[in-house]
Formats: C-alpha cells, sequence, structure tokens
C-alpha cells in the first residue's frame, strides 16, 4: 500500500507555503538575513511544535516567516518544499501564500511574487509539476487592509489563480470579505476560503452565500449541520481536508476519530492535504499514509480522493486530461 500510495498522482490542494518552511531552511536563512531566532538548534524548533488550538500555531507561523526577506528566499522556500513534494509523488500543488503577513514586516509584495513565480516556473520546467497560487487574505486582520492588497496586487491577477481567506478563524466570519471577495468575482478570481475548521459549519455556509467559493478548505464542521452537509453534497462542493493538521491542532483528538469517514459516507466530494507540512508531521503522502493506517481504506477509495483533486484543482483543461 505504502508503494501504491507514493506512485499514485496526488494533487495538493491545501498548503500554505509559509507552513512548508522545515526548521533546517528556517535557520539557514536566518543566518543569510541576520534574524535572531529564540531557538538554539533544529531539534529546540521541532520540539517548540506542541499545539494547543489554532491560534498557539499561528503565533509560531507568523514568527517562523520572520526569515524571509529577500526574493531568493521565497524562491528557496517554494523549491525546497516542491523537491518534497515531487519525491512524495506530487504532480501538482496550489500553494497559498500571505502577502499581509510580509507586507506588515516589510517585505514588498514584488519581492514576494517574483520568489514565488520563479520558483513555480522552475518547479514546472525542472519536475513537470504543474502549479496554482492563491493569495489568502488573513481574516483576523481589517477587511480594509485586504481589499487594498489586493488592488495593489493588480500588476499579477494574471498570474493568481484564486483568493483564499485564512489565519485565526473564530470571531471572523467571512461576511467580513464580502467586499473583498466581489471585487474577485466581479475579476473573475476564482474563490476559497478556510471554513468549518475551528469555526461553526455557519461559517461554511456564509462562505458558500456571501463570498461564492468553489471550495471550503477543511470544512470538516459541516457535519453538525446534516442540511448543509446535503447542499455541499448536492453542489458537489469540494472540501480540501487535512487530517494531520487537524490531529496536531487538536481539532480532532486522534486521527482515529477523525470524521473522514462519516464525510466520505455522506457522499462529499474530498481531497487529502497537508496544510502546513513543516509543522504538523508531514506532507501529502504522509497524510495519505496516516488514513491508511487509521481507517484501511482500499486503493479503490485512495485513487478516487487522489482523482478528486486532480478533477477540482485549477489547471488547464489540457494539464488535466494529461493526469486522469
Ligand atoms: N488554518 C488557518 N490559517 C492558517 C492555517 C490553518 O491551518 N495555516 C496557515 N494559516
Ligand atoms: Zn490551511
Amino acid at each position: 500500500m505504502q508503494d501504491f500510495l507514493k506512485r499514485l498522482p496526488k494533487a495538493e490542494l491545501h498548503l500554505h507555503i509559509e507552513g512548508s518552511l522545515e526548521p533546517e531552511l528556517m535557520f539557514a536563512l536566518a543566518e543569510r538575513n541576520g534574524v535572531e531566532l529564540p531557538y538554539a538548534s533544529v531539534e529546540e524548533v521541532r520540539a517548540a511544535y506542541e499545539f494547543e488550538d489554532l491560534q498557539s500555531f499561528l503565533d509560531l507561523y507568523y514568527q517562523g516567516m520572520s526569515v524571509l526577506h529577500s526574493a531568493d528566499d521565497f524562491f528557496d522556500l517554494a523549491m525546497d518544499y516542491f523537491r518534497r513534494a515531487h519525491a512524495e509523488g506530487v504532480v501538482h500543488v496550489e500553494l497559498s501564500f500571505d502577502p499581509q503577513a510580509h507586507l506588515a514586516r516589510g517585505i514588498e509584495l514584488d519581492v514576494q511574487m517574483e520568489g514565488l513565480g520563479r520558483a513555480r516556473r522552475q518547479a514546472e520546467r525542472e519536475l513537470g509539476i504543474s502549479t496554482a497560487l492563491i493569495m489568502s487574505f488573513l481574516r483576523d486582520r481589517p477587511a480594509a487592509e485586504a481589499m487594498r492588497v489586493f488592488e495593489q496586487a493588480a500588476p499579477y491577477w494574471e498570474t493568481i489563480d484564486a483568493v483564499g481567506l485564512d489565519s485565526a478563524e473564530r470571531g471572523h466570519p467571512p461576511s467580513k470579505f464580502s467586499e473583498v471577495f466581489a471585487r474577485a468575482r466581479e475579476l473573475g478570481i476564482p474563490r476559497v476560503a478556510h471554513a468549518g475548521e475551528e469555526g461553526p459549519a455557519a461559517y461554511i455556509r456564509e462562505a458558500l452565500d456571501l463570498l461564492d467559493v468553489c471550495r471550503i478548505d477543511h470544512g470538516v464542521r459541516c457535519l453538525e449541520d446534516p442540511a448543509l452537509v446535503e447542499r455541499l453534497r448536492e453542489q458537489c462542493i469540494p472540501l480540501t481536508v487535512c487530517p494531520l493538521s487537524n490531529v496536531r491542532l487538536k481539532v480532532v483528538e486522534h486521527i482515529e476519530e477523525h470524521p473522514l469517514p462519516e464525510l466520505l459516507a455522506s457522499g462529499l466530494v474530498l481531497t487529502l492535504n497537508s496544510d502546513d507540512p513543516a509543522y504538523f508531521g508531514g506532507g501529502v503522502l504522509d497524510n495519505y499514509l496516516a488514513c491508511h493506517r487509521a481507517f484501511a481504506w482500499s486503493t479503490d477509495i485512495f485513487a478516487s480522493l487522489a482523482r478528486n483533486a486532480i478533477e477540482v484543482a485549477f489547471m488547464s483543461d489540457e494539464r488535466r486530461r494529461a493526469l486522469l
């Protein structure tokens, strides 16, 4: 099974590129840029990754990305991830990034876009991986700021495959971002949003009704609202589920108690993803393997989950045909 899962062509639809920053690269970039880290060693960094909830993770996630300064740093970050993903049998990556988190540290959008863009082109050329870029807005910052950043990104709209919504969910409902998402819609840019990770099922409804999203990131709490589950099923709205993330952020206590089997039995379109692989104990393949150990699914189930991701990915029809 391990071999089958590794060889299965997998697409990663829910990946925060800043969350792919491994401690080794964190140290190398800290040295390159003269950044002081509050850790003495790579082991100490890893030992600090004991999270109580989403916020306790986000605190370290934002601290970790402080080592990213130049376009080369963003390039190295993304390229490092693409190489690992390629080795795991990943053929398509949709990377989210958090422009506001970098702008707040004085790192210009041009710098971020140049580094990430260069890595995407190199991954496509060297590794044969296709990629898509999702510009995510931080829901715990003002909506007006998200709108300003989105307008500032006008020169890059062509290269953005979707906009997203992430960071601390509780108390920051999708409705807060109705205007920004309406603007993206006006421009023909697709929309996705984290909802129903720590937040209630009502946030999933809002993301559908007010942000007109085509996918829900996480969405596992939809099960608290059977009518919503029926709607997601009927409208074939995919959920980008991240089982190891849900365990590490204590959305569920153990992987064996993860609602994936129930979501599957409900007939939903599901995909398996890593979220923040450097922080949550592994990449896409590790998430597939964790499900294998916990649920002993058949190869057919894993093949259909991998196929779902390719079917709903932001990629050209030509690329999709080649992968299916
Ligand atoms: N949830 C919300 N925001 C995030 C996450 C996450 O798992 N990772 C990075 N930003
Ligand atoms: Zn996420």
